[in-house]
């Protein structure tokens, strides 16, 4: 038997061109003890992919060149040198782009063709369907009656997204490029309204769409669609940070002091929480952080310095030195002093 497989034949730079890929014939591999032979039936074609093509510092090892390109796969087990799988069975899988490939059964999972069909195992029943539900419900926090933004609406994430949000009882907005694909999210998806962010309008459009403002925008693409959605964000929004599609070919940073594509990058892969807040919004903690501080001052477990300026009239004066970094510690004026 032969295996035909796409390997990585150069490091693409920016957008990925034929050339950088290449069809390669070899024979096939024979399962060895531990192993098993698979033939792929499906495989999955994913974004994260050019991530991988990139020498990148990331959240995972990039391809080298010549490397078998990487991808999930629908695969038949063909001879099997494991007890736990036999010939005939359909597995999840990691074989990548090509049509055979040996396992020692890390990361198989055995599917059940009877359950649905087996290549949903790649997409809303798989790694998108579970992206989608598990940025949405657990980062998102959707509540009924909000508003939720969502682009790349059309593709295994996007539809999933949008789709839970109407479960949970939200207002789905989808953004997709062209009316074919605005359509489609209407017509398949059922989202509330649909965003055509190849328009010329397409921040009046999108405002129009989200007239109570944006409550949980799902970012999958970045760049200019982030850029329309940023104002629109209400208070208390939430912004799973799942994708930047918008990104993935750009070789620099764009000129200028905008820095947004490193910073949303940095909060993707090293999955930072920022969060920003108004110390009212927490009052109900008050009490607790009466109790925990004034303890931990007590037992002299916490330091604090106070900077005393004496006298109302060197307030302007100590006010603007707090600006420019004069004080050390807690800046004080003492105004007067106790009449007993
Ligand atoms: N964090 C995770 O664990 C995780 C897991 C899975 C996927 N993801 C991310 O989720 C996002 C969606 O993944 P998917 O598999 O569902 O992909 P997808 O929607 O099937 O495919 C990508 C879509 O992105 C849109 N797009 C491409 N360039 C764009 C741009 N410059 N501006 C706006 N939209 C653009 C295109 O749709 P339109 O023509 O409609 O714009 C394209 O069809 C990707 O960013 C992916 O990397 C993350």
């Amino acid at each position: 038997m032969r295996n035909r497989k796409i390997i990585m034949a150069a490091r693409p730079v920016g957008r990925p061109k034929p050339t950088d890929f290449q069809l390669v014939e070899e024979d096939a591999p024979e399962p060895r003890d531990g192993e098993v032979l698979l033939r792929t039936l499906w495989l999955s074609l994913d974004p994260y992919t050019r991530g991988r093509m990139s020498a990148a510092r990331s959240y995972a090892k990039s391809l080298e060149v010549r490397d078998t390109m990487v991808g999930g796969t629908v695969n038949e087990v063909m001879a099997s040198r494991r007890p736990e799988y036999r010939a005939g069975d359909i597995v999840l899988g990691y074989a990548g782009w090509q049509e055979f490939a040996i396992s020692n059964g890390t990361g198989l999972r055995k599917l059940d063709p009877g359950r649905a069909p087996i290549s949903t195992a790649l997409g809303i029943l798989g790694m998108p369907g579970m992206t989608a539900y598990t940025g949405l419900t657990i980062i998102g926090q959707p509540k009924a009656g909000e508003t939720v933004v969502v682009a790349a609406a059309n593709g295994p994430v996007g539809s999933a997204v949008g789709q839970i949000a109407k479960i949970k009882g939200c207002r789905a907005i989808g953004i997709a490029g062209g009316a074919d694909k605005c359509r489609l999210l209407i017509d398949e998806f059922a989202f509330d309204a649909a965003v055509d962010h190849r328009s010329a309008s397409f921040a009046d459009d999108l405002a129009k769409a989200c007239p109570n403002g944006i409550d949980i925008y799902f970012e999958n693409v970045g760049g200019a669609v982030w850029n329309a959605v940023l104002p629109l964000l209400n208070n208390f929004a939430r912004v799973p940070v799942c994708g930047l599609i918008a990104h993935y070919n750009d070789t620099e940073l764009p000129p200028g002091p905008d820095r947004t594509a490193l910073v949303m990058r940095n909060i993707l892969t090293k999955r930072l929480t920022l969060r920003g807040f108004i110390v009212s919004d927490f009052v109900a903690h008050a009490e607790e952080f009466e109790r925990n501080m004034g303890s931990w001052l007590r037992e002299g477990k916490i330091k604090y310095r106070e900077d005393v300026v004496e006298g109302l009239e060197k307030a302007p004066e100590a006010f603007i030195g707090l600006l420019s970094g004069r004080n050390v510690g807690k800046l004080l004026v003492r105004v007067n002093s106790p009449t007993k």
